[in-house]
């Protein structure tokens, strides 16, 4: 078993997904060598390689392909996705860096596929204007860049605590000091570090329906929100179109690289419904409305018009195959599944927290750069920009967070308060499951139907009222210790972020990107503005830039 490191660490990363490696690999030191460089630790409460990341598909987006893209142009449709909500210097910094880190990650070992003339091959997705994604495996991207990444990681001095999971963070003197954790055995032990990076991914396990894998349970949030460090954007969950209908969990994802490819949407009728190419949070919503118009618990992907399927989506077809599904005769049941948290802890435009020597990247973070929904294949790209960006900053000596990009209101002191939620004791739409949780693994069962009936893709008041009520059930079975395991940890992580979601969902009061509220179904100018979570409350926050909104008191 590993033993806790001695001493304080320079730097002790969280995670080992694409955000938290790109961090490592360029702050630890090559494993021979005369340079000793910082004193690295990456902590992750599974194997190295069993990160979100290597389930992500369809690719990395990044202006790569000459006269046809550009950088303004990639900007210009993350924008768009992002509804209004979007910090457009972090954007920026996302697009100008992007095509960079695509070829810095290709050094490091990451194999994309390419043209027979040797050009990186580019697909299109939902919200591009154009082909930008670059892609591996056809559409086994995740996978590659893990195994790059976590290669480049073995042959790093970092240290590699695997099996250890992080329970909170230790502050000391208004900075972070690293963690409490348990360590392989169950042991609660102190790795202290200068420098502390919040890695952890997202949280699609608030859900019963998810294509996250089983250790997305916000842990990074969770621990932020606890240590009051600011959070935001948490309402903005977003699910993904085109998840298969299958009783598998993780729920297997098409690619939205298929609808960049011709494959087309059709409703429980056989008609089409919706642009098969418009943003991720636009083709959910008319699903969900077309499913309940319908009665219909699933709807339709029709690839059968991709004659070159096999060859260019193998993972995928292989998985289809494998139940049975024959994607060149067969349309493909599919129905929207929690993906993404476009939000999270609150950055600078370096991955700085509120918190001095607390950073934060990838999904666990909110740079800003995706407002109130993400645009596909940016995901990847944020943990490779904004983790070498963190290391970058650490690696020159930088040590607090700057007024920059969506932290700079926060540390300005130009949010106002939110008041409390409007409807939390209000009436309810449904009846409230009365089931006493009797254990963890039950507890989280019901949590994660709580959410997915309350808070799905489309809420209301009422929704979100009976998801509280019921998650206040889960909470009391949690209670407020260490947790014994990390069973109950993961549990009690998942309470913290779930009860942040449902509060900021319940405050804004529209429907904007991801946040869909049947009783308030249209944008309001009102809510341009992001929702911060911290030890005050909750707080409105400008959204940042010339054409950012700024929060009216009372909205
Ligand atoms: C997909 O391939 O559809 C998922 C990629 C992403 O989440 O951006």
């Amino acid at each position: 078993m590993t033993p806790a490191p001695a001493g304080v660490l320079d730097v002790l990363v969280l995670g080992s997904g694409v955000a938290g490696l790109s961090a490592a690999v360029r702050l630890a030191a090559p494993l021979t060598g005369p340079d000793p460089g910082l004193r690295v630790g990456v902590l992750t409460k599974a194997e190295l390689s069993q990160s979100a990341t290597r389930w992500a598909q369809g690719g990395v987006a990044a202006a790569l392909g000459g006269d046809e893209d550009s950088t303004d142009l990639h900007l210009a449709d993350t924008l768009a996705a992002g509804a209004g909500l979007c910090d457009p210097e972090a954007v920026r910094v996302l697009v100008d860096e992007g095509p960079g880190r695509v070829h810095e990650l290709i050094a490091l070992g990451a194999v994309f596929d390419r043209q027979p003339g040797g050009a990186l091959d580019l697909a299109r997705e939902g919200g591009h204007s154009t082909a930008r994604v670059v892609h591996a495996g056809g559409a086994a991207t995740g996978a590659e860049v893990e195994r790059a990444l976590v290669d480049a990681t073995r042959a790093s001095a970092a240290a590699v605590l695997e099996g250890w999971f992080a329970v909170d963070l230790l502050t000391d003197g208004g900075r972070c000091a690293g963690v409490v954790a348990l360590d392989a055995a169950g042991r609660t032990v102190e790795v202290r570090a200068r420098h502390t990076v919040l890695a952890t991914g997202g949280a699609g396990q608030l859900f019963a329906v998810t294509t996250n894998p089983p250790e997305a349970t916000g842990d990074g949030v969770a621990m932020a929100l606890r240590a009051g460090v600011p959070v935001a954007d948490i309402e903005f969950m977003q699910f993904h179109p085109t998840a298969l209908h299958h009783p598998a969990m993780p729920r297997p994802l098409l690619s939205e690289a298929l609808r960049g490819h011709g494959a087309l949407l059709r409703d429980a009728r056989g008609e089409r419904f919706v642009d098969e190419l418009a943003p991720r949070d636009v083709v959910s919503r008319a699903m969900a409305g077309r499913m309940q118009e319908q009665g219909a618990d699933s709807l339709w992907l029709d690839a059968t018009g991709l004659d070159d399927f096999g060859a260019r989506f193998p993972t995928i077809a292989a998985s289809l195959a494998a139940i049975g599904l024959d994607p060149a005769g067969d349309w493909l049941p599919i129905a929207p599944a929690a993906h993404y948290l476009s939000g999270g802890v609150l950055t600078d435009l370096w991955g700085a927290t509120a918190l001095p020597g607390l950073w934060a990247a990838g999904e666990t973070a909110c740079t800003g750069v995706h407002g109130a929904n993400r645009l596909a294949s940016n995901s990847l790209l944020e943990g490779m920009v904004f983790g070498a960006r963190l290391s970058e900053c650490i690696l020159a000596g930088g040590d607090a967070p700057t007024a920059t990009g969506v932290l700079a209101p926060v540390l300005r002191g130009e949010t106002v308060a939110a008041g409390p939620p409007t409807h939390r004791a209000g009436p309810t739409d449904g009846a409230v499951p009365e089931v006493a949780p009797p254990d963890v693994a039950k507890a989280r069962d019901l949590l994660q139907r709580t959410l997915t009936d309350g808070a799905g893709v489309v809420r209301s008041a009422g929704s979100l009222a009976r998801a509280g009520q019921a998650l206040a059930a889960v909470a009391a079975e949690v209670g407020s210790g260490p947790p014994p395991d990390r069973a109950t940890g993961e549990l009690a992580n998942l309470v913290t972020v779930a009860a942040g979601l449902l509060q900021a969902a319940d405050r804004r009061e529209e429907t904007r990107g991801a946040h869909a509220r049947s009783d308030f179904p249209d944008p309001s100018p009102a809510w341009r503005c992001r929702i911060v979570l911290d030890r005050a409350g909750a707080s409105l926050s400008p959204a940042g830039g010339p054409s950012g909104g700024v929060p009216r008191e009372g909205a």
